[in-house]
């Protein structure tokens, strides 16, 4: 019954005139946008009065860096870590250190921070600030390799590579701790580093090449 009635009174209303339906719609409308427009000029100014090291954790950050003995200025984003700062924001780049796993689990990005080795895949490069930090570019060159570098071209002590640099700077690390090593510690100081071509026999070898030849020269 009451669904006869509202019907006779659902007729009885007057029409809404289309162009006057449609105003009350784009009053809404401008009405609504009003309001998201003040909420987004109060976030703004909300966002500025914070504090200017809260404010640059939404942005990027200046970091200085000293790599290999220089002073190189980078811009990177907060969570950037210092391998992807050293191989893709530097100019020139530094790419020694290799992106493998990216998860700290194979050493081709060894580095050294104060002369420790660590895996810049883990290290943020804002945790980097203020440290020393070497590369395998920086324990020699070319043309004048450290003992480490020189033993593994004699002892042709890679094959494709990838893993090479990472444990030059982790064996040239250990030999300042420990310069004359038996074999079991070598292995043992390169626990951290995987060489997926197997070349551990002539790496290895390398090691205690250098380690010799490191001792024999200071005698
Ligand atoms: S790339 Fe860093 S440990 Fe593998
Ligand atoms: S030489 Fe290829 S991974 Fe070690």
């Amino acid at each position: 019954m009451s669904n006869s009635r509202d019907s006779k009174d659902e007729k009885k209303k007057p029409r809404d005139p289309s162009r006057r339906r449609f105003l009350k719609g784009v009053g809404l409308a401008s009405a609504t946008a009003a309001v998201a427009d003040k909420l987004w000029v109060e976030a703004e100014a909300a966002e500025k009065q914070q504090p200017a090291t809260k404010r640059s954790l939404s942005g990027t950050v200046t970091v200085v860096l000293n790599v290999n003995g220089q002073k190189r200025t980078v811009q990177v984003e907060p969570r950037t870590t210092l391998l992807n700062t050293l191989r893709n924001h530097l100019e020139p780049q530094v790419t020694g250190p290799k992106l493998v796993c990216d998860a700290g689990t194979c050493g081709a990005c060894t580095v050294l921070l104060d002369g420790k080795p660590v895996y810049s895949c883990l290290v943020l490069a804002v945790d980097a600030i203020g440290k020393q930090i070497t590369t395998a570019e920086g324990l020699g060159s070319p043309e004048s390799m450290n003992a480490v570098q020189s033993a593994f071209v004699e002892k042709d002590g890679l094959m494709c590579g990838f893993c090479t640099p990472g444990f030059i700077t982790t064996i040239s690390a250990y030999l300042k701790k420990n310069p004359n090593p038996s074999l079991t510690e070598v292995r043992e100081a390169c626990k951290g580093n995987f060489c997926r071509c197997g070349t551990y026999p002539r790496i290895f070898e390398a090691a205690l090449a250098a380690a010799k030849s490191e001792t024999s020269s200071a005698d």
